[in-house]
């Protein structure tokens, strides 16, 4: 396999900002319905031949950690209901320079996975948990199972995929019964929590995740890959660069040149990029 240089300077877009993260939606799948993700009707999804491969996945990878991309997370949908995840999280972890490596998961199938995706090279996970109250779970997700969710975390723990952080969307603030649950479970078992503002890309309603960093458009550092192959370069605009049309350098280029200042608002699914 040729070499990829490695650059001696990283991707800088036009605001100075270094952009060297990359989330790469791996599926637009979910075996959960979030209220505030899914539409209630369900979701079209996308045509086997449309969903980027593994072997597409760790190319355009590859290249962009050549690149400068030090930091990788796998999203969804839910990663892990794409059948062969272990590989392809093994796979992309035989990439030189690649210094953080994450996913983030609704934790229904990671009691089972967290040992082999350590194995695989994983480095962390991040889990969605909006609430400990199991009627509210099932309310808010249509039908997940807490229990699944809270074994998933302890393997995750007990794996090394640390540290485990919660993501917690809130509907206003962090003081809501759910969310505060949600912040004593995480204070007993030692996990960090980031708390997200219910969003709403199409309005361009987007807030900054309190506790971490995203929706913090001068400290932006990220591009997201779609699992259709699209390169975007903010959440919240349409712009998207296809890696199949252009080359995974060309559209990452063009991504990174066309990085907006801020964010505005955008027809684009949570669902299928991740968040
Ligand atoms: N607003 C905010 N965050 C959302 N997510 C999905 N939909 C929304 C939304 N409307 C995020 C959540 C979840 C992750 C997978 O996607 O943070 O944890
Ligand atoms: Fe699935 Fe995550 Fe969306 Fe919930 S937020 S429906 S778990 S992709």
């Amino acid at each position: 396999m040729p070499e990829v240089p490695q650059t001696s300077c990283p991707l800088q877009d036009a605001f100075g900002r270094t952009i060297d993260y990359l989330r790469i939606s791996v599926t637009d799948k979910c075996n959960l319905r979030c209220e505030y993700c899914m539409p209630e009707e369900g979701v079209p999804h996308l045509r086997h031949e449309e969903v980027l491969s593994f072997e597409e996945m760790f190319e355009i990878t590859r290249v962009a950690a050549g690149k400068g991309i030090v930091k990788v997370r796998l999203t969804g949908g839910e990663p892990l209901v794409r059948r062969g995840i272990v590989s392809l999280v093994a796979m992309l972890a035989s990439i030189d320079g690649i210094r953080d490596y994450a996913l983030t998961t609704n934790g229904i199938l990671l009691a089972q996975l967290a040992p082999p995706l350590a194995e695989a090279g994983l480095h962390r996970v991040n889990v969605s948990l909006d609430t400990l109250d199991p009627d509210r779970f099932a309310q808010l997700t249509h039908g997940g199972d807490l229990r699944r969710v809270i074994e998933g975390i302890e393997a995750a723990q007990a794996a090394g995929l640390t540290p485990v952080k919660l993501n917690c969307v809130v509907r206003q603030s962090p003081d809501e019964a759910d969310a505060q649950t949600v912040a004593t479970f995480a204070k007993h078992k030692g996990l960090e929590v980031r708390f997200i503002r219910r969003m709403n890309l199409r309005i361009g309603e987007f807030f900054t995740v309190i506790g971490g960093s995203g929706g913090d458009c001068p400290r932006c550092n990220r591009l997201r890959l779609s699992c259709d192959g699209m390169i975007r370069p903010c959440l919240f605009n349409d712009l998207a660069f296809s890696v199949r049309d252009l080359g995974t350098e060309e559209a990452i280029h063009r991504a990174v040149s066309a990085k907006p200042e801020s964010g505005q608002s955008s027809q684009a699914h949570f669902h299928r990029i991740g968040g």
